[in-house]
Formats: C-alpha cells, structure tokens, sequence
C-alpha cells in the first residue's frame, strides 16, 4: 500500500518512522513533513489546507490511505472532503472534530450528557462575563472558542484580567473565535489518556504526561509540549475505569446517536484530583509530544490497526504493548515560545550512536543539500525507552548533549512528578 500523511512535527516523524515498520506498507508520502521524514519517505512541499491540491496528488501518487496528523485540517473537514472523493482517510470528520474546534461545542456536550467537566459559561458580550463573574471565585479560566494554537487559553488570577482577555477575543484576537468559554479553575494532576475509535468500538492506545510550561518545575508560559512520558501512573485502574464509563463512552455515543460517528484518535486531556478525572479538553488526533512516547511501545503493526479502524473492524485487532517506560525531551530554539531563529545548521545528528532503545524525532527541522536546519521552535525530541524514568532521563540528557547544538535548550526536570518523589 502506498500512505499519505499529512503534517510536519515530531508527531509525523514518530508515526512515520512506526508505519514503515508495517509490511503491508509500501511507500510513504509525507505532505509536507520534515527533515526527518524527508530521509526515510518522499516529502512533498505542500499547504495542507489546500485540500483540492492535495486530492490532485494523492491519485497523482495512487495513495491508498490518508492519515492525518494535526487538528486543522481536520477541523476544516478534510476527512469529509477525501471521504467525498473516494480516499480512505484515517482521522475524524468535520462534525466530530468540534470536539477540539470549538470548547463550546465541547462543554456543551459534556453538560448534556453529564460528563464531568468545570463549571463554565459561554460568553458573547461583555454582560455574560460579568454575571459569571459575580458566581465563581478566582482563578478563572478563560478560552478563546475555536482553535488558537496552543496561545488560546489563560487563567486569570484577577477579574480585571478576565475582563481584559475577554474583551481581545471578542474584538476578534483570534480568527477562529468570536466567543469565550469562562471556567472555573480545576486543580489536581494532568494527565491523558487516548483511544482509537471506530463506529462501534474503541481501544486503549496509551497514557502519557505532557510538559507545557516553557520552564523547569513547570514555570513560565505555556508551549506546545516540552516533554512528556508514558505511561501514567496517575491513571490508575480505578481511574481508568472513569475515564470510560463516565467521560469516553457517553461522548461517543452522543455522536453516533447525531450519526456522527467518531473515527480516529481521541486524545483525553484531564485533570485527576482524589482519583477523580475531570475533562479539560479533547484534541482529536495525537498529542504533540506525547505521539513520540506513545508510539514506541506500540508492539501491533499501526496500518493493520489503522486500516481496521477506517473500516470499522477494531474489535478484530488486538493491540499490544510493551511494558517497557518511555519519555522525550523536546529540544527547542533559543527564545520559544517567544521570538526565535530559523535555519540554524544542526551540525552533529549523524554522527550520533543511538541504540535501539533510543530515537530521535525531528519536529522542526528540514533538510538543504543534505545539510539539516532548523525550522520551528519546537526542533528535535530526543526520546529512549527502558524500565526507570531517571535513567531514561539520564539518556536522553546524555544524547543531547551529544547533539550540543549551541542554539538550543531543553527542560532538565521532565517527569519530576514520577522521579523526585
Ligand atoms: P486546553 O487548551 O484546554 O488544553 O488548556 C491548556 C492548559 O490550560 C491545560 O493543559 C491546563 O493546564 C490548563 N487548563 C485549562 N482548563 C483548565 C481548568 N478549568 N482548570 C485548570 N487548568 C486548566
Ligand atoms: N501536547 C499537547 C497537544 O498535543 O495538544
């Protein structure tokens, strides 16, 4: 079979490197990808909202199956889009992808079928903010409605701040967002959880802890992903069970009874406090660092499962996993989440002896005359597996500073909350 996949981060990288383990697979084609991808299958420089270019060159390239990596165009419909043209496409369609597109759309169906979730409140007008404002204490969180990349959440510890940012958005701050979502504040431990969803069924696929802040102890402003670990300990059997009955199954079922029926990955962000889960957010696909700590436990060839899953025939795969740890660590360019430099040359990546055990995804990277650059703020994840977080973590630090690219840095400290205790 020959694949499409469509993105361009560490994510991509890891799900290609995993595709091409499969001996159904044939070739890969990655729209646009990166430095990484570019060295292992055919990269092809492309706008991936582009959907009418993209159909052109998926018959061009007799593609068999279309897996798509990130949120936008999912939101945007391309599933439907391929779906209507005759493509079999992984990945959820434009209805269902409202869960990540629009938090409104999201609280909305957690408050019909009770799912637990914090108390919130839509807002279009600056009233609205001010009677929640009068009913729930500070912190409050506030959302932009529609996808903000990454930049559209903020907890507000003054009222005055809520206001503030209340008033950005509705003055238009964010294209995809005329309207807020207001939230009380949720304390407790993050964490995800993720399943592969056809029409009737759906299967575990891991559990992970992701690193936002920019800084050590999870200090300073929120980013992609600075790191992450799988699995979880915090999401314990009892938990888990939660997270099914009370959050995932009655989700899913809403959407089938609006035969929009889920199919893809769904991504299950919570906050867990007393071996309680509540739901923060729902991304519909892969975590971004998170895929590159998932994947490498995964024992069961992906296009087997994937195919199965487009088909609607999960319940035939069984899926296994290693029992063996994993963690990554993003290493960034100097100034992310802020401003940042591109084309900076990574010099010493193929002179690096990684084991098997060990695996280094590009995120932003691309490759000139066979001479890698980076290309983004997030730029490699350095990722290894074995049986104790601390020595994984040893690893990891030790191959980057093998890398020693001087316009990098990196959190020291990912999984502190399972290695310092
Ligand atoms: P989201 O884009 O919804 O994932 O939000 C980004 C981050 O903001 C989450 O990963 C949480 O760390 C934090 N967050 C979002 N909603 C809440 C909430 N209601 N209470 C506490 N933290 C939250
Ligand atoms: N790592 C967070 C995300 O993928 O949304």
């Amino acid at each position: 079979m020959n694949i499409g996949l469509i993105g361009s981060g560490g994510r991509e990288h890891a799900l290609c490197k995993k595709i091409l383990e499969s001996n159904l697979v044939n070739k890969i084609f990655c729209f646009p990808g990166n430095g990484g991808t570019s060295k292992i299958a055919q990269n092809i420089d492309i706008d991936i909202l582009n959907f009418k270019k993209l159909l052109r060159l998926i018959k061009y390239y007799k593609i068999d199956l279309v897996i798509v990596g990130p949120e936008e165009p999912l939101v945007k419909g391309l599933v439907d889009f391929l779906n209507k043209n005759k493509i079999k496409t992984f990945g959820p369609n434009k209805f269902a992808s409202r869960l990540e597109g629009s938090k409104a759309f999201m609280k909305r169906l957690c408050k019909t079928n009770k799912i637990p979730t914090a108390n919130f409140k839509i807002c279009k007008k600056k009233n609205e903010v001010l009677n929640f404002l009068k009913t729930t204490n500070l912190p409050i969180v506030v959302k932009a409605d529609g996808l903000a990349a990454g930049k559209g959440v903020t907890i507000c510890k003054t009222k005055n701040q809520v206001l503030k940012i209340s008033n950005e958005i509705f003055k238009g701050k964010f294209k995809s967002s005329n309207k807020i979502v207001l939230e009380e504040f949720l304390s407790g431990d993050e964490a995800s959880y993720f399943v592969i969803v056809d029409k009737t069924s759906f299967k575990f696929f891991g559990t992970a802890q992701d690193h936002k802040r920019v800084r050590e102890r999870d200090k300073g402003p929120n980013t992609g992903g600075m790191g992450a670990y799988s699995p979880a300990p915090i999401i314990n059997k009892i938990v888990e069970k939660k997270i099914i009955n009370k959050i995932i199954l009655p989700t899913l079922n809403a959407l089938k009874k609006n035969n929009n029926p889920y199919r893809g990955f769904l991504y299950v962000g919570l906050m867990i406090k007393n071996n309680e889960p509540s739901l923060i957010e729902y991304n519909v696909r892969m975590g971004d660092p998170e895929c590159q700590v998932i994947l490498p436990r995964l024992k069961t060839d992906l296009i087997k499962i994937m195919i199965n899953a487009t088909n609607d025939n999960l319940k035939r795969v069984n899926i296994n996993w290693s029992k063996k740890k994993s963690m990554t660590i993003v290493l960034c360019s100097k100034g992310y989440p802020g401003n940042y430099s591109k084309n900076k040359r990574i010099k010493n990546l193929d002179k690096i002896m990684i084991k098997k055990k060990d695996y280094i995804f590009h995120a932003g990277t691309k490759l000139l005359n066979e001479k890698l650059f980076s290309n983004g703020g997030r730029v490699l994840n350095v990722t290894s597996t074995g049986n104790n977080f601390l020595k994984i973590r040893k690893r990891i630090i030790s191959l980057i500073k093998k890398i020693n690219w001087k316009n990098g840095f990196f959190r020291k400290d990912i999984g502190w909350k399972v290695i310092d205790k």
